[in-house]
Order: structure tokens, then C-alpha cells, then sequence
């Protein structure tokens, strides 16, 4: 498996590749925050490894591998987005909070929590039942703080 770090990139390719059709290296310089330099060494570590294609004037594809480990990235972000959505984090929290686990989990933790996931859409009275100990929890975190 790639590390954390590759992990982001691979990603990222995913996902601009899939709403974009294409990943340069200034898009995931932009996206991921870092200087243009580094990604080009990142993609030909990921070239290395056989995740990307990277041709030096034309730019870099995902590979039948790198494809195969982007989808399941990002459907592991996917999943952790609705997971937090689920048990109620606001909203402009949630892309951060997932981008600082997602890579910190084993898949075991993540089957698991595919598990509750379902558990919470199966039954909507379940979400209902969940909201309820919120407002609870946070009506007496108010009261504390009086
Ligand atoms: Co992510």
C-alpha cells in the first residue's frame, strides 16, 4: 500500500481526473497545497511504483493500479464524509476533519464504520433517536458553560 503522503496524491489525481478528465502538476500544487517542485518529485515516486504514467512533456495518467487505489480512496473519503454528516459535525468542518483521519484508519476501522453507516440509513427513527441525545448533550454543555 502507498504511504500517507502518496495516499493524498493518488487521491487527489482520482478525483481531479474524474470531475476535470485531466491532472497537471499546477492543479494538485493548488490542491494539495504545496510547491509545484514537490509534486513533480511525489509523481515520479508515484511513476516508480507504478501508480502513475508520467511522460515529461505530456503528463501523467493513473495506471490500472493507481486507478484501482484512487476509487478506493476516495470512496473511503466519501464514506467518512457522510459517516461525520451522520453523527451531526457541522458541516464546514467536515472536508478537513475527513482529510486529517482518512489516511489514520485501518480498513478494518473502515469496514466498520461502513457497517454503522448502514446501520443509520437502514432506519430513519435510528438518526432521530441520535439527535436527540445531541441536543441533550449539547443543551447541558450550555448549562455548564453559564
Ligand atoms: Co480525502
Amino acid at each position: 500500500m502507498p504511504t500517507p503522503t502518496m495516499e493524498d496524491y493518488i487521491e487527489q489525481i482520482y478525483s481531479l481526473i474524474s470531475t476535470k478528465g485531466y491532472a497537471r502538476v499546477t492543479d494538485l500544487a493548488e490542491a494539495l497545497l504545496v510547491h509545484p517542485s514537490t509534486v513533480t518529485k511525489m509523481i515520479q515516486k508515484l511513476d516508480k511504483e507504478n501508480f502513475v504514467h508520467y511522460e515529461k512533456y505530456r503528463g501523467f495518467i493513473l495506471t490500472d493500479k493507481g486507478k484501482k487505489v484512487g476509487k478506493r480512496l476516495v470512496d473511503r473519503h466519501d464514506l467518512l464524509e457522510e459517516f461525520l454528516e451522520i453523527i451531526g459535525v457541522d458541516e464546514e468542518l467536515i472536508y478537513d476533519d475527513v482529510e486529517g483521519i482518512e489516511h489514520h484508519l485501518s480498513w478494518n476501522a473502515i469496514d466498520r464504520i461502513t457497517d454503522l453507516v448502514e446501520y443509520f440509513k437502514e432506519d430513519e427513527q435510528r438518526i432521530l433517536d441520535l439527535k436527540k441525545i445531541q441536543a441533550r448533550n449539547e443543551s447541558a454543555n450550555k448549562d455548564e458553560t453559564k
